[in-house]
């Protein structure tokens, strides 16, 4: 019988005890061996919830216990989780995290400690909630240069956009009701503003390319400036708006961003709705591989622990590969990278054509502007043009 601790009582440790608990005996049979929550640490009480018996409130409980073989943190937040994480390794025990945000800034490091003292760090659920995607670029996708990923990796904003394009509907109420529904954060920006899927992208990206990308240095822009006026014009398009974040090998160059981008209806990620998360994977030898699944939500999340709980109690004592290096890789500048714009402007169309040249116009019956579509072009060049151009009301990046 293998004991283990959750660290933190929440959305996501709740699921983790209720799957250990109700999936008990299957989950005996897939690891070999019985999973025994020896404790649960968190700061609140929960009487009369079954994780009452095994609630302690003092970390050192679980650190000094070496009956404890692994610890699953499921706090969020980098403080105190990073400590815990890092003391847990360096004790001896293995761990198994769905935070993010610890595994984007500290990944190669706790990787290393882990594999120093022949444990595992493993973190399936730290992107992409049940999707298992972290162990295919682990295990899976090892024959491939990986050429492109390109991801909806948050509910929340893909949510508020699907909405948008369904019902017409502006960013704020939608976001109103994403609130009063539960679906999104009273405090938004973690989401909105992209931070969330940027962190995800830079672990995908460090773990496709085997260094360290550090979230800092991407690109990334949320969906607070899209409206409801730039749904009419992509319905024109036969587009949607969706907040993609990308990592690609443009030339030789890994180039990562998190933005909005108009998808086409061929897109394998076009049809990934409301808080469902997708993820394109393009390898130079295998194509495309896509997943899709959900990206939130407890029993989903914890689901994916709860594989990684499996893998450490089948590999104890031995240090899965995960190739992912300190050093850091050095991202292209993304004011390089190219693509088509779609524009909206109050200017007229000899501006726009003075501007950006030759343009094709897309009509959504809004009096007052215009809206085009600008030829493939550097970031930078399109930042000349808009200048030259003045009146620009919005712009969106087209995605090839
Ligand atoms: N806030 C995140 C989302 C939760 O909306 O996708 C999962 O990481």
């Amino acid at each position: 019988m293998i004991k283990v601790a959750i660290l933190g009582y929440g959305t996501v440790g709740s699921g983790v005890f209720e799957i250990l608990k109700q999936n008990s005996e299957l989950i005996t049979g897939k690891a070999g061996q019985e999973v025994d929550i020896k404790y649960v640490l968190d700061l609140r009480d929960f009487p009369g919830d079954p994780c009452e018996s095994v609630l302690v409130h003092d970390y050192n409980i679980i650190l000094n216990d070496p009956e404890v073989e692994i610890v699953i943190e499921v706090m969020g937040g980098l403080k105190p989780a990073y400590d815990f994480v890092k003391a847990a390794l360096e004790a001896g025990k293995s761990v198994c995290t769905s935070n993010k945000e610890l595994v984007a800034k500290y990944g190669a490091e706790l990787i290393a400690i882990a594999h120093k003292n022949n444990r595992n760090f493993l973190f399936e659920a730290a992107v992409g909630g049940g999707i298992p995607i972290i162990r295919p670029l682990n295990m899976h996708i090892t024959a491939d240069k990986i050429q492109e990923i390109t991801g909806i990796l948050n509910g929340t904003t893909n949510y508020i956009l699907t909405k948008m394009d369904r019902e017409g509907a502006d960013f704020d109420s939608v976001l109103k009701q994403a609130q009063d529904l539960g679906y999104a954060e009273r405090n938004p920006e973690a989401d909105v503003e992209g931070f969330d899927a940027v962190r995800k992208i830079a672990i995908l990206a460090s773990l496709a390319y085997g260094k360290t990308v550090d979230y800092e240095e991407i690109y990334t822009e949320g969906i607070t400036k899209i409206s409801a006026e730039d749904f009419k014009y992509a319905k024109k398009m036969g587009r949607s708006i969706k907040l993609l974040a990308k990592c690609k090998n443009e030339e030789g160059e890994i180039v990562a961003s998190v933005s909005p981008r108009l998808l086409a209806e061929d897109h394998p990620l076009f049809h990934v709705s409301d808080v469902v998360n997708g993820i394109l994977v393009r390898g130079n030898m295998v194509g495309d591989l896509v997943f899709i699944g959900s990206g939130a939500g407890s029993l989903p999340t914890a689901s994916a622990v709860v594989s990684d709980i499996v893998d450490c109690v089948r590999h104890l004592n031995v240090s899965t590969t995960v190739v992912w290096d300190g050093e850091k890789l050095q991202l292209e500048d993304f004011s390089q990278s190219k693509k088509a714009f779609f524009v909206r402007t109050s200017a007229s169309k000899d501006a726009v054509e003075q501007a950006f040249g030759e343009v094709s116009y897309i009509d959504a019956g809004i009096a007052g502007e215009v809206g085009f579509v600008t030829a493939k072009m550097t970031e930078t060049k399109f930042a000349e043009c808009a200048e030259k151009l003045g009146n620009v009301i919005s712009r969106i990046r087209v995605e090839a």
